[in-house]
């Protein structure tokens, strides 16, 4: 979109950072003429003076990676929860900071499967890692941590000498702010939201009677969360059944029965082992939760 507005042509070119000097290469040897996802602060533009910066387009920030269910939703839930991180990284400086158990991980990508596996409750990553793996990983949540020391503003790298450019980029990222932007970031898994604030304890609910019309409870709907990520995609949005697999409106086993198979799966079909990736406890819930769909209909 920056491209479209400041009607340049458009083509993407991948480097690896690991070496920054190979990148700004590519500019001063006129391969391209704009290095987008840099930190712009001092730290890092003093010491490049053949190069000028754009305004930034998005704080990178530290997330909050866990299981959506019974994940955590905010650093103020991680108390006893075991923490992975990448070492040497600010999530790793940030979790030793406030105190967290925390296990170190060499890549971020060793961080990413000891999640996967459970081997840690929870992770803390740079924001855009973590929102592309909740992207494409069903059954994980981002959430944003704010921690102001930490949070890095990401621009665009041109030139010196491209001071045209330069202010029309910075035009194009203020024009794109407030409306394209911040769908394109979340649509990526660039940025991830914000952790709501902690609300104040509510003021205890009148006991309502049972009905259909009842707004679920978090349980219901973490529930609803889970099987629509793990289960849906052959028993159906509506657990009503496909050609893949079972209807499980009309399961008539027993909740403890329900238990056994989603633990164990069914040796020969597509229906794999869940124990050790869903809990007991939400497995029983998603139970509950199909069940109130049947009784629905
Ligand atoms: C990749 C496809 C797939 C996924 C994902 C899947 N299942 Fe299954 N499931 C099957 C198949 C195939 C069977 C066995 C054959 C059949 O009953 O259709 C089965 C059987 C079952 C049964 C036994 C049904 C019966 O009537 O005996 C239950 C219960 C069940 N699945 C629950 C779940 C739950 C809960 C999830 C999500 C955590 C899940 N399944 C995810 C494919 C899947």
């Amino acid at each position: 979109m920056i491209a479209e507005t400041v009607g340049a042509d458009f083509g993407v070119h991948w480097f690896p950072t690991a070496r920054e000097i190979l990148v700004f290469r590519q500019l001063h040897e006129d391969r391209c003429d704009l290095v987008m996802g840099l930190p712009v602060t001092s730290r890092f533009t003093d010491d490049k003076p053949r190069l000028a910066f754009s305004i930034p387009y998005y704080v990178m920030r530290q997330a909050l990676v866990s299981p959506s269910v019974g994940g955590v939703r905010s650093a103020g839930e991680l108390g006893p929860k075991l923490v992975g991180v990448q070492a040497m990284t600010l999530s790793d400086a940030l979790v030793y900071e406030r105190g967290f158990t925390r296990k170190v991980y060499r890549t971020a990508e060793e961080t990413f499967a000891a999640l996967a596996t459970a081997e840690v409750d929870a992770i803390v990553m740079e924001s855009p890692l973590a929102g592309w793996f909740v992207k494409k990983t069903p059954g994980f949540q981002a959430v944003a941590i704010s921690d102001p020391d930490r949070e890095l503003p990401i621009g665009a790298a041109v030139r010196k000498t491209d001071v045209e450019l330069k202010n029309a980029v910075d035009r194009a990222i203020r024009q794109l702010t407030p409306r394209a932007l911040p769908d394109i970031l979340l649509r990526h898994g660039i940025a991830v939201a914000q952790a709501p604030p902690t609300p104040a304890a509510p003021a205890p609910a009148p006991p309502q009677p049972p009905s259909q019309t009842q707004s679920p409870t978090p349980e219901q709907r973490a529930a609803r969360s889970t099987y629509l990520t793990q289960c849906s995609q052959c028993h159906g949005i509506d657990a009503a059944g496909t050609a893949a697999a079972a209807n499980l409106r009309s399961f008539k086993g027993t909740e403890d029965e329900f238990l056994k198979i989603v633990q164990n799966g069914r040796p020969g079909t597509g229906m794999t082992p869940w124990k050790g990736i869903i809990s007991d406890d939400d497995i029983r819930a998603i139970y509950r939760y199909v069940k109130s769909l049947a009784q629905g209909s």
